[in-house]
């Protein structure tokens, strides 16, 4: 194969040590651009009873900043603990479970014994050469959870942590609850723990509704996406790994469409230097035709999730449903209003079609181009979008990390969207009006604004 004479094996290995597509990073040294929270965070736990929850998009890097804080403040004498939510968690069990899992990576023995009607788990373990017996009742209320973590921690390690990841995912508020009491219960008892909490949303309260100011004690950190230098930063570190050379623009590229979501550019650099590694001659520097590649084999590769919206919202529909959808994702900008949007998808129109297109090529006027992107919140157009806080006109991603895949298929199709640059800032009417007027010797609201020139379909 064609890089440096490397086997597949040596490639793989040296590929695993670089990217991680699918699994969060664990250690500090792969975890980049996260400086000023890690500081944060640190300071946060240096207090007594300081506890950190994490929360932010999907896919923006949670679960790795969680797990590298985790392994930095667990003490070496075990492994932080992870508990990953689901639907149905509920918080007893939780409590069980965490103490079971203690207690048989600790080598305990476990048997069952019955008291009062009820069957417990006994345990029986040895620490520093002495015996210990440990019972685990049926954990039905708030005391006997944190009497047991107390005890069972002990046994864990010096500086227990315990990451509670995706913590969006647990349906029922008052299970939500119960953890934001127990954490508050073991601070008051002086118990040394650090719990790390993660969660998928855009602001705490979407996450914990009326039970946000339980978790106020806590430190919360909204993580935000990766800045340019740092997208950049994980590509050209893996290219160097192998002694490559990579075309700067390829670079930019992936950063951009990334929208500085660290999964895409995993899993375009991982693509890209598989591309490479495939190609029949020796590859000294990364070429556009790996880049291609890459972004094909990245969309066939990517996650149903993301598949699934996409599809329903241009699937067997005319062309327009999918240039408007690609318009919606043509911004650095993670909220636009509609007429940014619209502009995007003359822009788009005019580079497919030209500046002069004819019939069904010309583009859809701003009440047609509307009346799609309303379409694009319903449930059968996959929920893309959403309406921001009820402000008319303005929309953002009903997922962000959607935007990447709308930017992948856009690229595959050979139009690069504008993930780099913001859009122009709207202004208010009244300064609009003074402007179309000609008053500060503006000609157009929006200088250079490509609907004054453009012919739509129906005119
Ligand atoms: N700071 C970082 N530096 C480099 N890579 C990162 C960083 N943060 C995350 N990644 C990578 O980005 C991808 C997504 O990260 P992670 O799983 O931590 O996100 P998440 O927010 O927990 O996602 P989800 O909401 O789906 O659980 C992983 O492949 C991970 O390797
Ligand atoms: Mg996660």
């Amino acid at each position: 194969m064609s890089i440096n004479g490397f086997t597949e094996k040596q490639f793989v290995s040296i590929l695993k040590s670089q990217l991680s597509v699918r699994a969060p990073i664990k250690s500090i040294e792969r975890l980049v651009g996260r400086d000023k929270e890690l500081e944060l965070i640190a300071e946060a736990l240096y207090d007594d009873g300081g506890h950190v929850f994490i929360y932010g998009d999907r896919g923006v890097g949670k679960s790795s900043l969680a797990a590298t804080v985790a392994s930095k403040y667990q003490s070496k004498d075990n492994e932080p603990i992870q508990i990953p939510c689901g639907r149905n968690t509920l918080f007893f069990q939780t409590i069980g479970e965490i103490a079971e899992r203690i207690l048989r990576r600790a080598g305990a023995s476990s048997s069952t014994e019955i008291e009062h009607n009820f069957s417990i788990k006994v345990y029986k373990l040895k620490i520093k050469d002495k015996s210990k017996e440990i019972k685990i009742p049926k954990i039905d209320s708030m005391f006997k959870a944190v009497d047991l973590l107390e005890e069972i921690l002990n046994i864990h390690s010096s500086e227990p942590v315990i990451v509670i990841d995706e913590f969006d995912q647990i349906q029922k508020q008052e299970e939500r609850a119960n953890f934001a009491h127990f954490i508050k219960d073991l601070g008051d008892r002086g118990v040394n723990v650090k719990f790390i909490f993660t969660g998928v949303a855009s602001s705490l309260y979407h996450l914990l509704g009326d039970h946000e100011s339980s978790f106020r004690q806590l430190f919360t950190l909204k993580l935000d996406r990766l800045y340019w230098s740092y997208r950049e930063e994980i590509t050209l570190n893996a290219v160097k790994a192998f002694g490559l050379k990579v075309n700067e623009e390829i670079v930019h590229s992936i950063a951009k469409i990334s929208n500085g979501f660290p999964y895409f550019v995993h899993l375009l650099t991982q693509n890209l230097l598989w591309a490479a590694f495939k190609d029949r001659e020796l590859v000294k520097v990364i070429s556009d035709h790996h880049y291609k590649e890459a972004i094909n084999r990245s969309i066939v590769g990517i996650s149903g999730r993301l598949q699934l919206p996409y599809e329903k919202a241009t699937l067997d529909k005319s062309h327009d449903y999918l240039l408007a959808l690609w318009a919606t994702a043509d911004s650095e900008d993670f909220i636009r209003y509609s007429d940014n949007i619209f502009k995007s998808y003359l822009r788009i129109n005019e580079e497919i079609f030209g500046a002069s297109p004819e019939g069904n090529e010309k583009p859809m006027n701003q009440k047609e181009f509307n009346k799609i992107l309303a379409k694009f919140k319903t449930k059968s157009y996959g929920e893309v979008l959403e309406q921001v806080e009820g402000r008319r006109g303005l929309f953002s991603y009903k997922e962000n990390l959607l935007r990447g895949y709308v930017a992948l298929k856009a690229m595959d199709a050979g139009v690069e969207l504008k993930g780099d640059e913001p859009d122009q800032p709207k202004i208010s009417s009244a300064m609009a009006r003074e402007k179309f007027s000609g008053k500060f010797g503006f000609k157009s609201a929006y200088p250079g604004d490509p609907a004054s020139k453009i012919k739509f379909r129906n005119e």
